[in-house]
């Protein structure tokens, strides 16, 4: 069987660094603020290392270290964890950085903010808390009714996730209501490099196996892509969930994974994906023995 992996599968930049920093702390107490990312083994491992995640940020006390994880927070958290004397390690993606300045800065002067993305993913939430939540989010056309006909002056961004097309599709739709716009495409080249080979790679492969958390939104998103361009797409987390039956006597099967799959757990999905060659040479050769 040939396995053909994309160049793109697992870690971003932004969410590599964000777990090398949090790998690189140590102290007394060390919280992750929410789960670094939607991977089990990972936050696990991190666990191990006495770094614990924190959900609620009553729970700080003093001292307390606290990793903000790269789809970062609103402004009001920030301010919420110095009231608290935390110390602050900061692993917000740089992009999204960029995002929150953008929309601070617009928002003061007088700029609608309309975001472009799922209101309740994090990063999103993130966003939004740069303008003091009066941000109006848009996923998809029927939201368009959610704004007014005449908008004043607006400014708009994306989640860095979100789909090209359909963020091609809304934004042309927001221009026609809008007096004036500023258009900042803040989609991930990331994003893109990593949805654009999984559309390319689906189509020559009679099976695709898609690995990432159940809850990362752009790993579902590149199951729906590669659902869209090959007769079989499996979706998994790790290599426990894959099974073999599913893929036995394909030649030629494709491998992606989303932002927040280690490279290990892309190993090892590999590594069973050869088991069954490694099952196919045995049984061939009991057969042979049978012959002889
Ligand atoms: Fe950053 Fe892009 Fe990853 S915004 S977290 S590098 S998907």
């Amino acid at each position: 069987m040939e396995i053909l992996v994309a160049k793109s599968a697992g870690f971003c930049f932004g969410v590599k660094k964000a777990i090398e920093k949090a790998f690189n702390e140590n102290g007394e107490r060390v919280f992750t603020y929410g789960p670094i990312i939607h991977n089990k083994q990972v936050v696990e491992d991190l666990k191990n290392r006495g770094i614990e995640v924190v959900e609620d940020l009553e729970n700080i006390k003093p001292k307390d270290k606290v990793i903000i994880r790269s789809h970062g927070i609103p402004k009001n958290e920030y301010k919420k964890l110095e009231e608290k004397g935390a110390i602050i390690v900061d692993a917000t993606c740089p992009y999204v950085k960029h995002i929150h300045k953008i929309v601070e800065q617009r928002y003061s002067e007088g700029y609608k903010i309309i975001i472009v993305g799922d209101e309740n993913h994090p990063e999103v939430k993130g966003i939004n808390g740069w303008c003091d939540n009066t941000a109006t989010i848009i996923s998809d056309v029927n939201d368009i009714e959610k704004l007014n006909q005449n908008l004043g002056k607006v400014c708009l961004v994306a989640q860095t996730t979100f789909n090209q097309n359909k963020w091609y599709n809304l934004s042309s739709e927001i221009i026609k209501r809008a007096k004036e716009i500023i258009i900042y495409n803040t989609i991930c080249s990331a994003t893109d490099e990593r949805q654009n080979e999984a559309i390319e790679l689906s189509k020559q492969v009679d099976a695709m196996i898609i690995i990432g958390g159940k809850n990362s939104s752009n790993s579902r998103k590149l199951y729906e892509i590669c659902k869209e361009n090959c007769k079989k797409a499996i979706f998994i987390e790790d290599e426990s969930e894959l099974d073999l039956n599913d893929i036995k006597g394909l030649s030629k099967v494709g491998i992606t994974a989303g932002a927040s799959t280690p490279d290990y757990t892309i190993k090892a999905v590999i590594d069973k994906l050869h088991s069954v060659d490694i099952e196919k040479i045995e049984d061939d050769a009991k057969n042979e023995e049978h012959e002889l």
